[in-house]
Order: C-alpha cells, then structure tokens, then sequence
C-alpha cells in the first residue's frame, strides 16, 4: 500500500529523503536516538539546499529543532522539505518529519521539525552567491 502524503502538510513541502528507522539507531532505552533523527533531517535539507545552490554547501546553522513523537524501530521516516528563506550565499531549509508504522499502525505520525542553515560554498569552501 502506498505511503500517503500527510494531510496537514503545506503543498510547499516535498518528499526529500525516506528512510527506515533500524535497531542499530536506537538509545540505550530502546527508542530512535535523536542524533540519529537529527543527523536524517540535516541529509534531507542539504539535499534540497545542495539542488537549489547547484553545488556544494556546507550546514551552518540549526535554528530550531523539536522532537514532537519518538520514533520506533521499523518506522518508515520520512522527511519533507522547503526553502524558507535564500539569502545571499544562504539557504534556509524547513523540515517536517514524519514516521509511518509498519503493519498495525496505518497513521503517520508528526515526530520531529527542524529549520537549518546552509551555505553554498566555492571550490576553496567559501561562501558564494546563490544562483537563482
Ligand atoms: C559555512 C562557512 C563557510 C561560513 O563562513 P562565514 O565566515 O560565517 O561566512 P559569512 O559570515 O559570509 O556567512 C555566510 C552566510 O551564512 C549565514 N550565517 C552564518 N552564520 C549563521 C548562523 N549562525 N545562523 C544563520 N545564518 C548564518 C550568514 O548570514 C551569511 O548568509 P548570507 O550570505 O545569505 O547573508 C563557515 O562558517 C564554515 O566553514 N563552517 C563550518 C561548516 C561545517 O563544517 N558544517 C558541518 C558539515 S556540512
């Protein structure tokens, strides 16, 4: 069955990066490790921000950031994003995440959001403008 987008989701947001939650990425308790989720969301808006600079960037910043659900193994993680703001050689990323359950649980829970900060960069690693 097809995964459905999430229904309060802005037409704005694309999917960006899926991935699956695995036991190697969990805590000590058992649940996901929330580096884990943070380390997910930063790949999924240097995607977005690597297509729109049409090259390399670096993260810069992580404006915000709130785990709202854990996050279970088996999760199906799912990362939608959109530009919140292009600056000059900045690029600001939304992300919204959320987490399919696999077999007993047909709802897609709302687990985490994050805004970040990118760069584009020259071959030296220096800020550069963004092309638009
Ligand atoms: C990214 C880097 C080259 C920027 O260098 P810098 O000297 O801060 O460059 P600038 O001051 O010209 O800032 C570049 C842009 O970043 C923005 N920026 C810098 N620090 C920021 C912060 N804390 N929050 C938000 N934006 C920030 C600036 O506003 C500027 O945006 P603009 O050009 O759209 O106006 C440098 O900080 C760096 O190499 N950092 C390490 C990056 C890294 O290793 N990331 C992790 C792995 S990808």
């Amino acid at each position: 069955m097809p995964i459905e987008r999430p229904v309060p989701l802005p037409e704005e947001y694309e999917l960006t990066y899926r991935v699956a939650a695995m036991p190697a990425d969990t805590n000590y308790h058992g649940d996901i490790f929330g580096g884990w989720i943070m380390s997910q969301v930063d790949i999924a808006g240097s995607v977005l921000a690597v297509r729109e600079a049409r090259g390399r960037v670096a993260t810069v910043a992580v404006k915000e950031f709130r785990f709202i659900e854990r996050v279970l193994v088996g999760d199906l993680v799912s990362c939608y994003t959109a530009i919140s703001r292009l600056g000059h050689s900045s690029i600001t990323v939304k992300v919204e995440v959320y987490a399919s359950r696999q077999f007993d649980d047909p709802a897609v829970h709302r687990v985490a959001e994050a805004v970040l900060v990118y760069v584009a960069l020259d071959h030296e690693g220096r800020p550069r403008p963004v092309k638009r």
